[in-house]
């Protein structure tokens, strides 16, 4: 314990990761074990914007690259069919927050297993589409989200993980709705 500290925060310093927003308090959280979700949002411009449609996912859940496709002006403008095309002022703010606390900067548990699933020259899209995600869904059926009226879409991560909205989504806080 006493030679663990030091150790941890020299090899803060020493990590590449240049845009951590707090590297010390999360790698302390990581090597303590705090940290087994995703970080939870709380940015209220992000909450409103991006929870309008959906539930507000959390950007521990995917990399960097994928946000800035997402983000993209030009890829707002046919979001998965929608428009949800922002004033350039939000769109650049909501890109940079997303960045900052994508799965490439985060030391939740989660969030180092979502980048490490996803193949080096890989964007998705889509939560739902990366790797760690559907292996831990893969047993689920259509029956459970597709052909079920309450659910529609794997997209819609609250209407099963019910502490979602608080970046919860370990297996004791799930429940398909019927
Ligand atoms: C006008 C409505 C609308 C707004 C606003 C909106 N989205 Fe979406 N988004 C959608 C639709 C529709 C889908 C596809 C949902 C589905 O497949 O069930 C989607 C899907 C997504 C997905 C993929 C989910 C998955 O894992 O399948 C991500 C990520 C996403 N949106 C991020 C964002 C972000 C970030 C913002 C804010 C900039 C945003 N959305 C704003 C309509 C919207
Ligand atoms: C149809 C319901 C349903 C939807 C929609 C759904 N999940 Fe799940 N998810 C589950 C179930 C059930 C499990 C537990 C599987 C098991 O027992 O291993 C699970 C497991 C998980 C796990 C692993 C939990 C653990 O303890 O290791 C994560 C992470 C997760 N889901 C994230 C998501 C995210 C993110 C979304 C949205 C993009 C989502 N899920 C959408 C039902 C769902």
């Amino acid at each position: 314990m006493r030679h663990l500290l030091p150790a941890a925060l020299l090899l803060s310093l020493l990590v590449p990761v240049p845009a951590l927003a707090n590297p010390l308090g999360d790698l302390f959280h990581a090597l303590f074990g705090r940290h087994k979700e995703v970080a939870p949002v709380t940015d209220p411009l992000y909450l409103e914007e991006c929870g309008a449609c959906h539930f507000a996912f959390p950007p521990g859940l995917l990399p960097s690259r994928s946000w800035s496709a997402l983000m993209d002006a030009a890829a707002l403008e046919d979001h998965f069919g929608d428009d949800a095309t922002l004033p350039e002022e939000d769109r650049a703010a909501i890109a940079r927050l997303l960045d900052t606390a994508s799965a490439d900067r985060s030391w939740y548990k989660r969030s180092i297993k979502v980048r490490r699933s996803i193949p080096a020259g890989e964007a998705p899209l889509r939560i739902s589409e990366v790797p760690y995600i559907k292996k831990r869904h893969h047993e689920l059926t259509e029956a459970d989200w597709k052909d079920n009226p309450k659910v529609n879409s794997m997209a819609n991560c609250n209407a099963c993980h019910r502490r979602a909205e608080r970046a919860v989504f370990d297996d004791d806080t799930v429940k398909i709705p019927r």
